[in-house]
């Protein structure tokens, strides 16, 4: 059964003429559980009116404007991280080019650019405006960045004319919009990840980390993302841009890493712990930069074992379904069971490290998944395929295993 149940809804809403609709949209959402808050594009407000949307949303409407007094409010910032869709309807072809081009000269735009949330689109025109070779190639593009395309439908148009381009049933919409919620092996699970390396300070300007790039990470919370997941990703440094829909917490060190997972660790199903973590730190961080002592030719750091994140996640009382990382330079297989099992893991992934076509910084990987009672190698493949066929595994041994 489709549900919205406790989702927070934006609707959009621009200018043409299928708005006269949206009241009706408005209630299918809510019947299914939503909760819906309405902004309307400049144009919008020719054709339904501010009064019925307040009226069966419960909440006053947005307008076009970002002016002081719509920020007092819920500002645009927050109203995009409230929402967990964005559903423009109708969207006009003007509008899908505006989204295209990552406009934010209006409230719903910068709503559209600002949001981490999964944006879908009911596109509603003129079925040569659809047809258009510049329509289509917009919404291409915004398939191809993870936007969701509702319909069009065919049939009899505002215009006269007949063919594709009609906004679908607000029905239609509500259920096709409850289903955005329900694709996918892990739809509906919660997936964290640690990645990247981590920083050990020394003083305020130095440190000791690792050349990890966090691609290996960054590539699987992307998979988790396309898996249905809602994911966690908990990141040390690195010049990655963040995959949309992934909440990412910024760390630094490896105690601020642990931090992050332990306080974020209770609501997830499955954990992933792809980070290079450093296992030592320096004992003493000095509060200023550290001198060069002309009278000696040697300096000594006294470093002091960090906890291990992954051990003590698969330690919990009701620890999640637990996949380590073990990068080896020899003896991969023997090494990385051996971890499985101290560690307690549910699945670890080992790579061979230390050649130069796999492994830290590079575009390809290969790794075997090594559980209790298989191996599975995956045959080196870009790592965002690799990251793909992780996923899948992932999910197909933890629906077994609960
Ligand atoms: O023992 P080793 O460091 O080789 O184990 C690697 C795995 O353990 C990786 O999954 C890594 O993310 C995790 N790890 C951790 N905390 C540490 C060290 C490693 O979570 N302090």
């Amino acid at each position: 059964m489709l549900s919205l149940v406790n989702k927070n809804i934006l609707l959009g809403i621009t200018g043409g003429i299928a708005a006269y609709k949206t009241p009706d949209l408005v209630r299918r959402l809510r019947d299914l559980g939503a909760n819906v808050q309405v902004v309307l594009s400049k144009n919008a407000g020719d054709f339904v009116s501010e009064i019925a949307l307040q009226a069966v949303s419960g909440h006053s409407v947005h307008n076009y404007k970002m002016d002081a007094e719509s920020e007092s409010g819920m500002g645009h910032i927050d109203l995009a991280r409230w929402a967990d869709a964005v559903l423009i309807a109708p969207a006009t072809a003007n509008f899908i080019a505006r989204l295209k081009n990552g406009e934010a000269d209006e409230l719903l735009t910068t709503l559209c650019v600002a949001t981490n949330a999964q944006i879908a689109i009911a596109p509603a025109m003129n079925q040569q405006m659809w047809a258009n070779q510049a329509t289509q190639e917009n919404i291409k593009h915004l398939e191809s960045i993870g936007v969701a395309i509702l319909g069009p439908d065919s049939g009899d148009q505002a215009c006269g004319e007949v063919g594709l381009g009609r906004m679908l049933q607000p029905i239609d919409l509500a259920e096709r919009t409850a289903a955005l919620f329900e694709t996918g092996s892990l739809a509906g699970k919660s997936v964290m990840l640690t990645a990247g390396p981590t920083w050990e300070a020394l003083d305020p300007v130095r440190g000791i980390t690792n050349h990890s790039s966090g691609l290996m990470g960054y590539a699987i919370a992307q998979a988790a993302v396309e898996a249905g997941a809602k994911v966690t990703l908990v990141t040390g440094p690195t010049h990655l841009a963040v995959p949309n829909h992934v909440n990412a917490i910024n760390v630094v060190s490896a105690l601020d890493m642990q931090a992050a997972v332990m306080e974020n660790i209770e609501s997830q199903d499955i954990f992933i712990g792809v980070a290079a973590v450093a296992d030592y730190r320096p004992v003493e961080v000095a509060d200023c930069k550290i001198k060069k002592k002309t009278d000696e030719d040697t300096m000594t750091i006294t470093m002091v074992k960090n906890p291990d994140i992954l051990a003590g996640v698969a330690a919990l009382e009701k620890p999640p379904f637990t996949v380590g990382f073990a990068a080896e330079t020899n003896d991969v297989e023997q090494y990385a069971r051996g971890k499985l099992e101290r560690k307690k893991l549910d699945m670890i992934a080992a790579n061979h490290v230390g050649g130069n076509t796999t492994g830290f910084g590079t575009p390809d990987n290969e790794i075997k998944l090594i559980t209790k009672d298989d191996i599975i190698q995956l045959e080196k493949a870009s790592k965002t395929q690799i990251a793909r066929q992780l996923i899948e595994h992932v999910s197909i041994k933890f629906n077994k295993a609960k």
